[in-house]
């Protein structure tokens, strides 16, 4: 009998794992969270002194890097050159590491489409990164988003159509936003804008958007919408944020976990508490509903 609940536990661990794997290569690049993507752990404030420290860090998964083009010094992550991040997280990911779920992957944000251009130019250093094993992302926000914007986005076209040339990629567009309150969410519009963007360019990659905790709290409705089979989700938040833990909670665990990276301060994954499912019950029927589902598949 403990054989059998034992063996029925690991039958649909491996359904699970397999199930995912199509979804994203995270998941196969970092087997220990078993396709859970809230599990990925992020990096942001990377430059010349914290770079090695995260880099040895397995506590860390994924390091995000805002990139710069300064006219005197380049590429720069802050004071450090993307080149050299490059360099680094190359000889970081040796084969014996990433073979242990011990590697890490980059998202690469950028700031103005002169960086962009800069970095992806006639065998630069996105076509050499992206011939490694890791996952790499190139990001940016492409449109205007809710909130009283002070910057602007990248031009969509020339981002999209530039990044294009990378299939195997994946881009993380996002919107410009700030932090409002009062119960502003992304808007039917946004999403219209965001789909027209990707359809009008052709875009085939995998895509991953990025969205503010504080409005993606009132936007379960458009993620529906929005989100196709392979896309993903990343939340992010500022610390000065009001954030609706409640309904944030609620729309990660109806999108899924397999499908969500959190990127929030600490105090605010805490009190999401992801952990504590909100209907145990309902949970646990759609476990063994899974689990049906799977044998009826394995046996077919
Ligand atoms: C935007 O700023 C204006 C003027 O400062 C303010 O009246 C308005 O409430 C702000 N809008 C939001 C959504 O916060
Ligand atoms: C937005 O951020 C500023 C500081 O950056 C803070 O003073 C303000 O309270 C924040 N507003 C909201 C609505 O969270
Ligand atoms: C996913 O990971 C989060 C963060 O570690 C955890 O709280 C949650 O229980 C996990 N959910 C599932 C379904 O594995």
């Amino acid at each position: 009998m403990i054989l059998m609940r034992e063996f029925l536990v690991f039958f649909s661990a491996i359904c699970f794992i397999s199930q995912v794997s199509s979804i994203a290569d995270i998941a196969k690049f970092f087997p220990q969270i078993s396709g859970n993507l809230t599990k990925v752990t992020w990096a942001n404030s990377i430059n010349t002194k914290t770079i090695d420290k995260i880099l040895k860090d397995d506590n860390i998964l994924m390091i995000k890097a805002e990139i710069e083009l300064d006219k005197k010094n380049g590429l720069l992550i802050n004071d450090l050159s993307l080149d050299e991040f490059l360099n680094k997280l190359k000889q970081s990911n040796t084969p014996e590491k990433v073979k242990v779920g011990q590697g890490k992957g980059a998202n690469l944000d950028f700031k103005s489409i002169d960086a962009l251009t800069e970095a992806t130019k006639d065998k630069g250093l996105i076509a050499n990164a992206a011939k490694e094993n890791y996952p790499l992302w190139l990001g940016a926000n492409i449109l205007k988003g809710p909130g009283n914007l002070t910057e602007d986005p990248l031009d969509s076209t020339k981002f999209l159509t530039n990044a294009q040339s990378f299939p195997d990629i994946v881009l993380s567009l996002g919107w410009v936003t700030t932090n409002i309150s009062g119960g502003y969410g992304y808007e039917n519009d946004d999403i219209k804008a965001m789909k027209k963007a990707i359809g009008d360019n052709h875009i085939k990659n995998t895509l991953n958007f990025h969205v503010r905790a504080s409005l993606a709290a009132n936007s379960n409705p458009q993620f529906k919408s929005l989100l196709q089979e392979t896309d993903t989700l990343t939340i992010f938040s500022g610390s000065d944020d009001t954030v609706d833990v409640k309904k944030l909670k609620a729309t990660i665990l109806d999108i899924g976990v397999d499908k969500v990276f959190l990127d929030v301060p600490n105090d605010l994954e805490e009190k999401l508490r992801l952990d504590l499912s909100k209907s145990g019950a309902t949970d646990i029927v759609i476990s063994l509903f899974n689990l049906a589902l799977c044998i009826l598949v394995v046996q077919i």
